[in-house]
């Protein structure tokens, strides 16, 4: 079966989820072009939207239509294309209420599986619960049939766990969606060893008509994206409590200097507690959990996290995208705090002078730093980063030996994730790692070799 039939009958399992919601938008939108096809105007097209809560179900319709109209305006040369023999749609805002439509007119949000039969493709992105997805996923098996394939965007389940747990033999890939599915341009395609060629193929050729850039992992828990960022995280929060143990700083103090080691002098887009806090610490602590559970011989487990998670210290993002409090307090989407575990308050930057005697301890930045965002569009970004690694290498202040061990410990990260055969080369970490989290250069890169003499001594 070729994926335009696939295409006809659609199904999202925790549709009405944050990625859910987005891949369920993504696909409305190319089920309604295919529709719209002049030889398919007698076919049906069907996406099930499914999801036990009725209340964000119904939220669903409301996001859909605003991001459908958004989706509309910024494809309006295409859509006229699309809309070429409709003589009575003459203004754009015709056009784009038409497609609207026509996206929406394929969905049918429901919080049961009773209609889902016939449905060849089915996207699953439920909670990160195992026994909740392998419930649900065998109860639509027995009712889609072997035909159906499946699409799961799991975080760190192996996939072959789930396959074997529903018994698909082969009919699942990993299809990880990065947040938000229908911004992000990174896809993770992860194939089992059972995984069927002919699934694989229909992924790929999925991804390109969603212009997602793919890159393939294997299916070890974590895959590769996770598999960098929750190791990133255990090399910060190690760093923490050596802080705290060598340079007598206090918790807040250590998680400051580290947050901003890991943002201003990685050049990355946000320091290493505040991707914690954007992603969920929960949520991060549950994958490592996840991993642990997976991977032999490596424990991840985070004691700062596991204390910020028992004191409600949780993160993640409200229903709008902005940034809740979380390791950090945020002022305008910007870091001005950070949790105090001791007094049960948030440390503010803005309260005396502990920050700018930390800034001082750390020293002054290696000359031709620049900011992530200054660099992110800069055709010359590669030469001015290697000028600016050249002086990290060469900076004696404590803030550059921390940035050096980081970007050493990245490196080591990636190169483990090549070498356990999580990913097939650096290229493919690298890959990941700049898409899906806007690193301006990737883990295994020519700037760590400058710095892996002069790491080891701080
Ligand atoms: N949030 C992210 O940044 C992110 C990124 C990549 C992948 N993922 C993965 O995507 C999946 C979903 O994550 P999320 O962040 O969207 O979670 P979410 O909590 O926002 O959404 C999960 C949805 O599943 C629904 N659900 C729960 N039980 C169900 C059931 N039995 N049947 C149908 N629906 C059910 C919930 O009502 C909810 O709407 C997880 O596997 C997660 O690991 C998340």
């Amino acid at each position: 079966m070729d994926l335009d039939t696939r295409l006809e009958n659609v199904a999202v399992l925790g549709a009405a989820g944050k990625m859910g919601s987005g891949i369920a938008l993504l696909l409305a939108q190319e089920m309604a072009r295919e529709k719209l096809k002049a030889g398919n105007k007698d076919r049906t097209y069907v996406l099930h939207l499914i999801d036990i809560n009725q209340e964000s179900l119904t939220g669903l319709l409301g996001y859909l239509r605003v991001q459908l109209t958004k989706a509309a305006e910024k494809s309006i040369v295409s859509l006229r294309e699309v809309y070429a023999d409709r003589d009575d749609l003459i203004e754009n805002y015709d056009v784009i209420a038409a497609f609207v439509e026509d996206s929406l007119s394929v969905v049918r949000p429901s919080t049961t599986l009773d209609s889902i039969g016939g449905s060849k493709l089915v996207f699953e992105a439920i909670i990160e619960n195992l026994p909740i997805k392998l419930d649900v996923l065998k109860k639509v098996d027995s009712i889609c049939g072997p035909d159906a394939y499946y699409l799961t965007n799991t975080s760190s389940i192996p996939i072959h766990v789930i396959d074997e747990g529903v018994g698909l033999k082969g009919r699942i890939i990993g299809y990880h969606f990065y947040n938000p599915p229908a911004v992000q341009k990174l896809l993770e395609l992860i194939s089992t060893k059972s995984t069927e060629p002919e699934v694989v193929a229909m992924g790929g050729e999925l991804a390109k008509r969603l212009r997602k850039k793919v890159f393939p992992a294997n299916d070890i828990a974590g895959f590769i994206g996770n598999g960098h960022f929750m190791r990133d995280i255990l090399h910060a929060t190690a760093e923490v409590k050596r802080l705290m143990a060598d340079e007598g700083m206090t918790e807040p103090e250590a998680i400051y200097v580290m947050n901003k080691v890991s943002q201003d002098l990685l050049v990355r887009p946000m320091g290493i507690f505040q991707l914690i806090d954007y992603v969920g610490v929960d949520v991060c602590r549950f994958i490592m959990h996840v991993m642990t559970e997976h991977i032999e011989g490596e424990r991840l487990e985070d004691e700062i996290l596991n204390k910020m998670a028992k004191a409600g210290v949780l993160g993640g993002q409200f229903a709008s995208g902005a940034q809740k409090d979380g390791i950090l307090k945020y002022d305008g989407g910007r870091p001005a705090g950070v949790y105090d575990l001791s007094k049960g308050g948030y440390a503010l930057f803005a309260d005396g002078d502990w920050v700018a005697l930390l800034d001082e301890k750390l020293g002054a930045p290696p000359a031709g730093i620049a900011p992530w965002r200054a660099l992110l569009m800069d055709a010359g970004k590669s030469s001015k980063l290697k000028t600016y690694f050249d002086a990290l290498a060469a900076t004696d202040t404590m803030g550059a030996g921390l940035a050096r061990e980081y970007l050493v410990r990245s490196q080591e990260i990636g190169a483990k994730l090549v070498a356990d055969g999580v990913a097939d080369s650096a290229d493919v970490v690298n890959g990941v790692l700049t898409n899906g989290f806007y690193h301006l250069y990737g883990p295994i890169n020519e700037y760590a070799e400058l710095m892996t003499d002069k790491v080891g001594g701080k």
